[in-house]
């Protein structure tokens, strides 16, 4: 599948949010706006499109400062081929170079929040990442952690 993921610019947000709200699950309790993702992405995050045939068709975003995976979308008729699971690993690597407080220590640990009950649930499973504590409004926290060497 001619499939490329690259890092995103501002001129990706529009369709980033088209995407997050051709969502079924994990829909907003609040609208995300331009300016969220834009500000964001200006201070502490990184976000990377997945583009088939010139066409986005997906998105991830990580924040370096609490070392979170904040979002994580792919067009609902492109689920299952894949390109979550390369959006993911490549958020999940760009976290893991992010030092830690003020002794720049490597980060041990990268969260998450999904709704519980939801596909997104198994993804998560089946990719290592663990289960960790319910959270208002139905959602749930995981966890992955660094592998030791
Ligand atoms: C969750 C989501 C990102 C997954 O993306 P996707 O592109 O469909 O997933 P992939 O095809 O990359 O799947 C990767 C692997 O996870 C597995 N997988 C996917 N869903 C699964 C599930 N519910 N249970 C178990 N395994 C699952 C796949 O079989 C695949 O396994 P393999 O690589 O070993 O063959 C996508 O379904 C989505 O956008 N959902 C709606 C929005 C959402 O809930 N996002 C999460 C917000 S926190």
């Amino acid at each position: 599948m001619p499939l490329l993921i690259r890092l995103a610019t501002e001129d990706d947000i529009n369709a980033m949010l088209r995407i997050r709200l051709d969502a079924k699950e994990n829909i907003l309790r609040t609208k995300l706006t331009y300016d969220m993702v834009a500000s964001a992405m200006r201070k502490d995050c990184h976000a990377w499109v997945a583009l088939y045939h010139s066409h986005i068709v997906g998105f991830s975003i990580a924040n370096k400062k609490n070392h979170s995976v904040w979002g994580l979308f792919v067009l609902s008729s492109y689920h299952g081929q894949g390109i979550g699971r390369t959006l993911l690993e490549i958020a999940t690597d760009w976290l893991w170079k992010q030092p830690v407080g003020f002794f720049r220590r490597p980060c041990q640990k990268i969260w998450l929040d999904t709704k519980q009950g939801s596909r997104a649930e198994g993804f998560y499973q089946h990719l290592g990442w663990q289960r960790g504590e319910n959270l208002p409004f139905d959602e749930v926290r995981y966890y992955l952690y660094r592998k030791q060497s």
